[in-house]
Parts: C-alpha cells; sequence; structure tokens
C-alpha cells in the first residue's frame, strides 16, 4: 500500500472544548455501497461520511458498473448498478480494506460469471482470515476455490447451479462473515439461518437497509438471523447511523485532556457498553436529546478491569484509545482484548511515551477466551497517571492513530505523526474537528510550505 507523505503536528497540553457533529459510520457505509450490488435499483444515501474507506469502495463499485453521484459537502451519494460490467475486483484494490472479500455474497445471485476478489487487505492486528465467510457461503451453494497467482492469491467464486437457503452457524459471530452471508442469501432460494451472527449495530443498520430494498430478514434474540429470498427489489433512501467509534475516539480525547466537548448526533443506545466503563472510571457524559456531552470533573479513577468482546459487549475499536485514557487514571487496570490477537502493537510507541504498560499471553481477568494458550500477547497491565511525552510516530492502523492522537495531545511539547492515510480512512474531518475544539494540529505536506488544515 502507497502512504502519502504527510504529517500531522500536534502540541498537546490543552483542555479539548466545545461542539462537533457525528459523521456517518464507516463500517455501515462501505457494506451499504456493496448491498446496493444487489439489485439494479437506485439508492440514495445521507449522512456519507467523506473519509477513504468510502472513497475506495466507491471506486470499486465504479469499477464493478455502478453509477455514483457524491455530493460531499450535501453528505448524499447516489448509486445505482443497471448492470455489471466486470466481477473481477482489481488487484490494486486487495490490500485496501475488508471490503472486497464481501464483493464475493453481494454479487453471487447476480451474476453467472466468476467472481474474482485477490487476497484481502486491512489493518495490520492479527491474521484476519476468511474461513467463515468461505465456509457460509460455500453453505448457501457458491462453489469458492483460492488460486496462486502471479503476486498474490485470488479467490475464484461462482454460483452457476444457483444459491440456496441453508442453516449455517458460525463459531465466532464475526461481523464480515455475517455481512458477507446476509448478502448472499438474500438472493438465495428459500430461507437462510445464520446462528451465532454478530449482531453489531452497523449490521442492524445493514438490514434496515435490505429491508427497505426488498429483503425479509428477522433478527431474533438468540443471535439468529433469518433471510428469506428477496423477490423484488425497490428504490431506497437511506440515512447512515452515526459512528460510534468516532464519537467514542472524541469523547476519550476530551476527557483524557480535561475538556468538555458536546458530540451532535451521537447516538445513546450505541454506546451503553462504553459509557458504562467511561462512568467506572469517573470520566463524566450527559446525553440530550441531539447528542452527548462528555466532560471532565474529578481526578480518573484506575482498577479497571475490561474485555473487549462482540456487540453488546466493549467494542475491539474503542480499545486503544482507552487504554490511552487508562494512563491518565490513578491505579492499575487489566484490558483484555479478545476479539484480535495481535491489537496491543500500538503500546510499543505509547510506552515510549512514558506510558506504563504491561503485556501478558494469559487471558487476564475472569474468562479465558479463543486465544488462551496460543502465545499471542492479548493482556495488558495499565498504571497510572502518566505524564506522556511528544514524539515522532508512525501510526500502524486506523484505531492506534487515533490512540496516538490523544497521546500526543496530552504531550506538552511537539509530536510529529506520519502515515496519515489510516487516519483519513476512517476519521473524517479529523483536522478541522480538533482545531474546533480548540487543539494545536497542523497538516503538512511535504510538497507545500505552508501548514493546512
Ligand atoms: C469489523 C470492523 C472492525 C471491527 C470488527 C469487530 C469493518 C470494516 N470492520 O471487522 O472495525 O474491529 O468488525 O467488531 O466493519 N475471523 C475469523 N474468520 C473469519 C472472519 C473473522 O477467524 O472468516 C476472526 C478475526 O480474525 C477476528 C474476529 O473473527 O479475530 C473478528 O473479526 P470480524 O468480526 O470478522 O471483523 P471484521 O468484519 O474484519
Amino acid at each position: 500500500m502507497l502512504f502519502c507523505m504527510e504529517t500531522l503536528k500536534i502540541r498537546g497540553g490543552k483542555p479539548l472544548q466545545g461542539q462537533i457533529r457525528a459523521s456517518g459510520a464507516k463500517n455501515a457505509m462501505t457494506k451499504l455501497l456493496v448491498a446496493s450490488l444487489l439489485s439494479d435499483k437506485k439508492c440514495t444515501f445521507y449522512n456519507v461520511p467523506n473519509i477513504g474507506d468510502v472513497e475506495i469502495t466507491v471506486n470499486l463499485c465504479r469499477e464493478i458498473g455502478s453509477d455514483v453521484q457524491w455530493d460531499r459537502k450535501a453528505r448524499v451519494l447516489e448509486i445505482v448498478t443497471p448492470e455489471l460490467k466486470t466481477s473481477y475486483v482489481p488487484q490494486r484494490y486487495s490490500g485496501s480494506n475488508r471490503i472486497p472479500i464481501l464483493m464475493i455474497g453481494a454479487l453471487l445471485g447476480r451474476t453467472d460469471q466468476d467472481i474474482i476478489v485477490p487476497t484481502i487487505g486491512g489493518d495490520l492486528i492479527g491474521t484476519r482470515p476468511v474461513d467463515l465467510h468461505i465456509a457460509a457461503l460455500q453453505r448457501l451453494g457458491a462453489r469458492i476455490e483460492y488460486r496462486e497467482m502471479k503476486k498474490e492469491g485470488a479467490y475464484f467464486a461462482q454460483a452457476h447451479q444457483g444459491l440456496h437457503g441453508a442453516v449455517i452457524t458460525l463459531n465466532y459471530p464475526s461481523v464480515g462473515a455475517t455481512e458477507n452471508t446476509i448478502l448472499a442469501a438474500v438472493r438465495a432460494k428459500g430461507t437462510t439461518l445464520i446462528k451465532n451472527a454478530a449482531i453489531e449495530p452497523e449490521i442492524i443498520d445493514l438490514i434496515l437497509f435490505l429491508q427497505k430494498l426488498g429483503a425479509h430478514i428477522t433478527v431474533e434474540a438468540d443471535r439468529t438471523i433469518a433471510i428469506q429470498q428477496a423477490t423484488q427489489f425497490h428504490e431506497v433512501e437511506h440515512t447512515v447511523l452515526t459512528d460510534r467509534n468516532e464519537v467514542a475516539s472524541y469523547a476519550m480525547a476530551a476527557i483524557a485532556t480535561k475538556g468538555r466537548v458536546f458530540i451532535e448526533g451521537a447516538e445513546h443506545l450505541h454506546m451503553i457498553a462504553f459509557l458504562n466503563k467511561l462512568r467506572e472510571i469517573g470520566g463524566n457524559f450527559q446525553v440530550r436529546p441531539t447528542g452527548i456531552e462528555f466532560f471532565y470533573e474529578q481526578p480518573l479513577r484506575g482498577g479497571l478491569h475490561l474485555e473487549t468482546d462482540v456487540h453488546p459487549g466493549f467494542m475491539t475499536d474503542w480499545q486503544q484509545p482507552f487504554v490511552v485514557l487508562l494512563t491518565q487514571a490513578d491505579g492499575t487496570s487489566i484490558i483484555h482484548e479478545t476479539v484480535y490477537e495481535n491489537r496491543f502493537g500500538y503500546t510499543k510507541t505509547l510506552k515510549e511515551m512514558g506510558a506504563d504498560i504491561s503485556l501478558f499471553t494469559q487471558c487476564l481477568g475472569g474468562k479465558s477466551c479463543r486465544f488462551a494458550s496460543q502465545g499471542h500477547h492479548h493482556s495488558l497491565v495499565v498504571k497510572g497517571p502518566s505524564p506522556l511525552k511528544a514524539k515522532e510516530i508512525s501510526i500502524p492502523d486506523l484505531r492506534a492513530g487515533f490512540a496516538y492522537v490523544m497521546a500526543a495531545l496530552l504531550a506538552t511539547e511537539e509530536s510529529t505523526i506520519g502515515n496519515v492515510d489510516y487516519l483519513d480512512r476512517g476519521y473524517e474531518d479529523l483536522v478541522d474537528k480538533l482545531v474546533a475544539l480548540g487543539a494545536d494540529i497542523t497538516r503538512h505536506s511535504p510538497f507545500l510550505t505552508a501548514s493546512s488544515h
């Protein structure tokens, strides 16, 4: 993957104060675009975030045959795919994000051609296999094989005999595997049951969209999702839900810097686990009719035990900035990462900045997870409060990137942050939003002498 050479310069030590608006959710919008490929009907989306991952997905859809009009300022995007130009995902998308693999589920019922998806990429967290996706699609009647190609491999998928409903039990409630299966099942004959399915808010948003499109989907209380074949499709208008990851990120930055930030559009329903943990360490919030205000009132208390989990648990994407928050809390806290086996790599830099963090391969806390005795560093102990020092930092993945921004906002000297593309993929107007909250942050291009916001 190519990275731009732009950097952020941050001089911390100032509390974040003010109001920002929550953007549309990256993890919903990208999937909604792929889902629109299921039919030839026009889909209009509102509250579309202007971020790198949406841009990549739009370009990918255009390659496949979509006509896309995107008014970035108005945050409105129209997409229609009257017919498929190709079902071959170009190689250059293979390392871009986790979206190309979902093309298989979306296109299987729409084309007789092979769907070819080069090996997928995404953040460098764990091995991120797609075995659950492939096994579920095969249960629906797809034939999928992995072939070695010149530079890397690719999945070849087809359903020449048609797709048929099936009972699929996921051995782990994977978000991507659930989405891929739902997409394929919408065009599969009969009824599909996904047991032990993921039920993240972004998946529910996808289901709401698909229902408008013509699908018949039921979410049962026991993590079972039932999908019946759709016989007719309709034009859709859909407002994308707000980004709970972005909301949590700014909330933690506000409290860590001892500030006060109102986030317009923050949705209480999707933040329950996060708000509980925030309150446990003494972080304050007030839910208002139009959003949530987050504020610092008292020294933060450590002594927390936190386990990341699938929804409705504490989301893994909140983990990295939360660790930065805990470096400012008085006492020792334990984090057990149960979703990804390798999501603590970013702590090395935090330690160099002054954080007191130790990693462990054991499952710390009450519960044993599927990574027990695999030797991965997936538990940590963080002791605070620790003053953080400025540093030159290179971002390894999206959420670690925000954790570093937060750490830089806490250090009083100037930090320089590289690999800004990762942040651009998921945070709309990051610099503008932080400037609006009073942060001393500028963006620098090696080709320009002046800094820009
Ligand atoms: C999505 C989100 C990501 C979030 C994650 C968990 C997007 C674009 N990304 O990622 O931000 O952190 O959900 O909430 O929506 N797994 C397998 N086999 C598979 C699929 C997954 O073993 O076939 C494992 C993964 O290695 C990982 C765990 O399941 O350990 C969770 O992955 P999954 O829920 O699929 O995450 P993504 O959909 O990739």
